[in-house]
């Protein structure tokens, strides 16, 4: 009898509760790497972000197709800041949504970007947990230096369906490990000014020098002082001025010493001079040195992100660009972590970001690098950024006679970023060339990346103090990507031309015949055996190379055709 009527009542209930709330985001599990630790206690206070639905994603999206589209009236007029506000900022309909379930629940939200797309709302975990139907608990990584609080579950309340896009942090589960450059000892040392790229040293060693032969890249200053390169520097990498200063004495002496980088801060981010601790600069001493190495006298910026948390760190990058009237031409990205642990929301939430920093006539390069990603066996992990379809992807090769795809170079499909537009012919022909068994181990109807490479091992630096040779990362080749684009946007501004901006539809079409394809390599991994499964080099565009290595002088005539 009552135990009948109990049940009855019992499901009642839930479907009740089922009905008002919706599944967000959800994992079956841990992620790899990270250990359960416990409950979060009740009371502890938690800040969550909460991505309120930009009003017009999609018109943004197709206002972009036609900007980089040639013969189009509006052919690179980039966007202002408020132009982007127009289509990035949520509703009047979402405002008031999201302030009266916040007012009900005793929250107060803060709108803590340009764009008022991100508030933020502080609360107690027993609330949280409650409000989005949660269980928020600590995890740890062995790259952690204390636990983090996270849920492998999200939901919300159906009012708020179709007006939130992102609560953060709940479901990403990224590590601060995120520097790129692979932990290989120094191969040697060297004082004397390096030459050109010299097939016969044994080390191969790679010098501004050398790249600038390489990809017949000019050695003329730059003269546009308003066009500028940014240079991110995330997870507490702080780039040495003295360094820098020591390393153009050695490899460029032809310009001035002195030459250096203006630093621009976002959430508390530092940069101290005088660092004690080699790990703390080797990524940001690496970018700065061959963007200021390359990019001759184009005015260069280090934007230091502070905080551990990557995903946050990214998204704190694309919102203070958004509050910033003149943008920098380009911008470059050395690190990155695996797609999955983002989340496919907040993934498509930063790649949207990048969209807009498109949209302005930024171009965004990043890197992608194989080893740190994944065990060995599971090579098929794709790298974010690099799977958004709004940035550039730069992968690596090595040697010089012919270039071949270094085997730590990243590369692959998205899991949640479909084809793009301007690749499909591209993927289509790289998906011929695979065998047959092959094609069910990754997504074929994702985002491919690379879209170019660059040389990546071997780079020569200077890191406190110690002049020596890195092991390789495709850390390398982004900054080195993102100085050739520079110095072609610098010779643009000086023609009174518009910069080249969001630039894979140009890459992908009038620029792919300006790059020298590289059609040997097998990216298995730096550390694991060279058997490990990757993908292959190919005739055209794939995934380890993209279309190949810039040649500088083809690249200029493409884009001032
Ligand atoms: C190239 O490397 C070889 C082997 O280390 C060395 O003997 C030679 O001097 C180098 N050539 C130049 C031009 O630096
Ligand atoms: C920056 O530091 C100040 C002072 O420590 C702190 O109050 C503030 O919350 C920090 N801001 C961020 C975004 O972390
Ligand atoms: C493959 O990628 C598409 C996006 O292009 C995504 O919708 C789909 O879920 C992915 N499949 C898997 C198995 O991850
Ligand atoms: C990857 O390439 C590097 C540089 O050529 C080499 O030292 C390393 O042994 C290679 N790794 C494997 C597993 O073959």
């Amino acid at each position: 009898m009552t135990f009948s009527r109990l049940l009855t009542l019992l499901s009642v209930v839930v479907a009740a509760s089922a009905a008002s709330m919706m599944l967000h985001e959800r994992r079956t599990a841990t992620p790899s790497g990270f250990i359960r630790v416990g409950a979060a206690p009740a009371t502890e206070m938690i800040t969550l972000r909460v991505a309120l639905t930009s009003n017009n994603v999609a018109g943004l999206e197709e206002q972009l197709r036609s900007i980089v589209t040639p013969g189009s009236s509006n052919f690179r007029q980039w966007l202002s800041m408020d132009d982007v506000k127009t289509y990035a900022q949520p509703s009047a309909e979402t405002v008031s949504v999201f302030n009266a379930f916040a007012s009900a629940n005793g929250l107060t939200p803060t709108v803590i970007s340009p764009n008022g797309d991100w508030v933020s709302i502080t609360l107690a975990v027993s609330k949280a947990n409650t409000l989005f139907a949660a269980e928020f608990e600590h995890f740890m990584h062995p790259s952690l230096k204390r636990p983090i609080t996270r849920t492998l579950s999200v939901s919300l309340p159906s009012e708020l369906v179709g007006h939130v896009d992102v609560l953060h942090p709940t479901t990403s589960f990224v590590s601060p490990d995120v520097r790129l450059v692979p932990a290989i000892p120094h191969l040697d040392r060297r004082s004397e000014p390096a030459a050109s790229c010299n097939s016969s040293d044994p080390f191969s060693v790679v010098t501004p020098t050398c790249l600038q032969d390489l990809y017949g890249i000019p050695t003329t200053p730059a003269t546009e002082t308003s066009n500028t390169l940014l240079v991110t520097g995330y997870v507490e990498q702080w780039a040495q001025k003295a360094d820098l200063a020591q390393f153009l004495t050695l490899s460029r002496p032809d310009i001035p010493p002195s030459t250096t980088f203006t630093l621009l801060t976002t959430h508390n981010g530092t940069n101290p001079q005088g660092v004690d601790d080699p790990l703390k600069t080797i990524e940001a001493n690496l970018d700065i040195q061959y963007t200021a190495g390359i990019a001759t006298n184009v005015p260069l910026i280090f934007l230091s992100v502070g905080g551990l948390d990557f995903p946050t760190a990214l998204l704190d990058t694309t919102m203070f660009l958004d509050g910033i009237a003149n943008p920098p031409s380009v911008m470059t990205t050395s690190y990155e972590d695996p797609e999955s642990s983002f989340g496919a929301s907040m993934a498509t939430k930063i790649c949207n970001g990048y969209m807009a920093l498109g949209a302005r006539g930024i171009s965004g390069g990043v890197h992608g690098n194989r080893d740190t990603l994944d065990v060995c066996d599971s090579p098929f992990d794709p790298a974010f950024p690099s799977t958004c379809p709004f940035v550039t992807s730069v992968g690596s090769t090595q040697g010089f006679a012919p270039e071949k795809a270094a085997n730590f170079t990243g590369g692959g499909f998205s899991n949640v970023f479909p084809t793009p537009y301007y690749q499909t012919a591209s993927v289509a022909g790289f998906l011929e060339t695979i065998p047959g068994d092959f094609a069910g181990t990754f997504n074929k109807s994702g985002r491919g990346y690379p879209d170019v490479s660059t040389q990546g091992l071997n780079f020569e630096l200077v890191n406190l103090g110690e002049v020596s040779n890195l092991g390789g990362g495709t850390s390398a080749s982004s900054p080195t990507f993102a100085s050739i684009i520079a110095l072609i946007n610098d010779r643009l501004v000086a023609a009174q031309k518009p910069v080249l901006g969001f630039l894979n539809p140009f890459l992908y079409s009038k620029a792919s015949s300006a790059f020298t394809d590289v059609t040997i390599g097998h990216n298995s991994g730096f550390v694991c055996p060279a058997s490990s499964e990757g993908f292959d080099a190919a005739v055209g565009w794939d995934p380890l190379t993209g279309f190949g290595t810039p040649r500088f002088p083809d690249l200029l005539a493409a884009a001032f055709d």
